[in-house]
């Protein structure tokens, strides 16, 4: 019956369709949408059923895909059908990534497109480039405060110079990944100034009240993003007299998603930059993008169906393209947008492991895995054609999302656990060689979050300053220890740009007034390519870290177990300062790596013969696929150093 109805209102809509769009040859179109259409017309139908227009709006929400699969170039569309043969293609153990922001890394766009060969050199075949699209001055929130979705910060470059970029990213097989900022746009878009202006349509495009009383009822349970910079959720705008919900910085306008308008006009931005050539489109915020009062206006259901509405609709239009969803929410919510009820993923593709991230932090602090192993095994299974973004630390702070239950299993209590590791990745607990920051302190709940270059807050920067080449190289070796994991856990590892020459802390942003009062902006460099340089020279802290770096990306290409096919398997051990976990090879029986991290600084060891019959590794002789050696060995028992890790196989295989 409900079928019936959505392909009466699909045949009205295509008899109405614009003859310029008829004209067209659209026939891989017209299968897609046939394919997808009843889907997308019971989510649209879900949240915006009950409105007078709804017909109207599903009718431009067709147009809308017709017209940018119309302006999706022939190469694109090619790549679409190879990668709809080839479904599974980003699950490859292939695929290493890198965020960095354009200006830090290489000045501008085309300054990028020079430093090509450096990332190919390192092995990175995906960057995300960070925001680059138009916004203020200074109220830009490291451009997530969008001024103009569809056009090139000049800052950075052209529209012309990014689609040279992604001609060229094609060429060497790269994938571009690019934002799109879906929860707010700045206060000074269009959108933002025609409503401040008195237009009624894109007042409609925000949240907007006369006065308190509605965003009183908010505050109640929403919490603070940025309780220092910008705390509460709402500003007042004195040019309209009126309060706007600002979940982030206070020139971030949150748009509102339950018109549909809102909708479709985020969707055809994002279908313009997948046109742009963006084989991955990240997601900005996408917990945000429901707002309920009585809740804290995260991981909102409401928030699941738009994204499963933009993933179908982006599957008719251009479905070779992928979402990472950035999520930095709760371990059981993270792991929702995949897609929920379902056995494939259906709503994004990728997700950030903020989990893993921060349980990996944790291992760092306290030399131990209790807490890592514990956070592990409580992270809900992952659907099938889903995969993490596993990083070590990003241009964002780094919040200790874990749950509190997993804490106390783990043998500590929250509070104090929690206060222990600010404590010490602010260098402020006694023998932490760490020089992170604080960010986001809230007095009232006494979070925080941590800000710090990776090599930093490993301790590259205090054993420099006391020139002490014993903790230099203990902190190579943790960096070196933090890639290991993400590397070999499954999923697309997404290295930070720098930390491939370890970059300590950039304390010039405090001298910006723009930016003196966000901590972030210490781990967010400028690339100083002399000492980019310095990797060539033996013995370097960049040389260590940059040959370490490029030897596992080789190595992990080479390595069918560390492919994403839910194949991992986490060994319980007694010992507590490993974090130990086999892969297996999806497409081979009898073909996997048993992968062994030590937190301590000192060695550790681990007995082969309780790991049971899995790869029977105690009766083989091991070799680590990293550095090619043997390991040590005492019988059955494998040694391993401080800091160290190994991916290892039997010989015989
Ligand atoms: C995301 C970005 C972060 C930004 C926030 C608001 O979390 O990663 O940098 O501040 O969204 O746009």
């Amino acid at each position: 019956m409900y079928e019936q109805v959505s392909h009466s209102l699909l045949n009205r809509i295509l008899d109405e369709l614009k003859p310029e769009i008829r004209k067209r040859d659209l026939r891989h179109f017209y299968t897609r949408l046939g394919a997808n259409f009843y889907a997308i017309h019971s989510l649209f139908h879900q949240l915006y059923g009950d409105r007078d227009d709804f017909e109207r709006q599903m009718g431009r929400l067709v147009e809308v895909l017709a017209n940018q699969f119309i302006k999706r170039e022939s190469a694109l569309k090619k790549l679409d059908t190879l990668r709809e043969r080839d479904h599974n293609w980003f699950l490859s153990q292939e695929w290493v990534g890198m965020a960095m922001y354009t200006k830090g890394f290489a000045g501008d766009l085309k300054g990028l497109q020079n430093r090509l060969s450096y990332l190919q050199e390192l092995g990175i075949n995906m960057i995300h480039v960070m925001p680059i699209l138009v916004c203020p001055k200074d109220a830009s929130d490291g451009g997530y405060a969008v001024s103009n979705y569809r056009d090139v910060d000049k800052r950075v470059g052209t529209l012309q110079d990014l689609q040279s970029l992604s001609t060229s990213l094609r060429q060497r097989n790269i994938l571009l990944t690019l934002d799109v900022v879906l929860n707010h746009t700045s206060n000074e878009h269009e959108w933002a100034r025609r409503a401040r202006a008195g237009e009624q349509k894109f007042r409609d495009y925000y949240y907007i009240f006369d006065d308190r009383k509605i965003p009183d009822m908010f505050e109640k349970t929403m919490p603070e993003i940025f309780p220092e910079i910008s705390p509460g959720n709402f500003t007042y705008d004195e040019v309209m007299n009126k309060w706007v919900m600002t979940s982030f910085n206070n020139y971030q306008w949150d748009l509102d998603y339950s018109n549909p308008t809102v909708f479709i006009e985020m969707l055809d931005i994002i279908l313009f930059w997948a046109n742009q050539g963006a084989d991955i489109v990240r997601l900005d915020a996408v917990a945000f993008l429901w707002k309920k009062i009585g809740t804290t206006c995260q991981n909102e259901p409401e928030a699941h169906l738009i994204l499963q509405m933009m993933k179908d609709c982006c599957q008719v239009t251009a479905p070779g393209v992928l979402f990472i969803a950035e999520a930095i929410v709760a371990p059981v919510e993270i792991i929702k947008y995949f897609g929920e009820d379902a056995i494939i993923a259906k709503e994004c593709e990728i997700a950030y492991n903020a989990t893993f991230m921060a349980l990996l932090w944790d291992a760092v602090a306290t030399k131990n895995a209790n807490l890592l192993n514990q956070g592990i095994r409580s992270l809900p299974d992952k659907l099938d054609r889903a995969t993490w973004l596993n990083y070590v630390r990003c241009h964002d702070d780094i919040g200790l999302g874990f749950d509190d239950a997993d804490i106390i299993q783990a043998g500590y209590e929250p509070s104090a656990h929690r206060h222990f590791l600010v404590d010490y990745f602010t260098g402020t607990y006694d023998d932490s060689p760490a020089r992170g920051h604080p960010f986001g302190r809230n007095e009232k709940t006494g979070d925080a979050r941590i800000s710090g270059t990776l090599a930093s807050l490993a301790g590259l920067e205090s054993a420099l300053e006391s020139n002490d080449p014993k903790a230099i190289q203990q902190s190579v070796d943790l960096i070196l220890l933090l890639h290991g994991m993400i590397m070999s856990f499954g999923g697309i590892p997404l290295l930070y740009y720098g930390d491939e020459i370890g970059t300590l802390n950039d304390y010039s942003y405090r001298e910006d007034s723009s930016k003196a009062q966000d901590s972030r902006w210490m781990h967010r460099p400028v690339i100083d390519w002399e000492k980019v340089e310095l990797r060539h020279r033996h013995g370097t802290v960049q040389q260590m870290i940059f040959d370490g770096l490029q030897r596992m990306i080789a190595v992990r290409k080479t390595i069918p177990a560390f492919a994403d096919y839910n194949n991992r398997e986490l060994l319980a051990v007694d010992n507590p300062h490993l974090f130990v976990f086999i892969r297996s090879n999806p497409f081979q029986l009898n073909d996997s790596v048993l992968v062994v991290g030590n937190f301590d600084s000192l060695p550790q060891s681990l007995t082969l013969g309780d790991l049971g019959d899995r790869g029977h590794f105690e009766f083989e002789q091991l070799q680590d696929l990293y550095s090619g050696a043997s390991p040590y060995m005492f019988k059955d028992q494998l040694v391993i150093p401080p800091h160290q890790f190994y991916w290892l196989r039997p010989m015989s295989v």
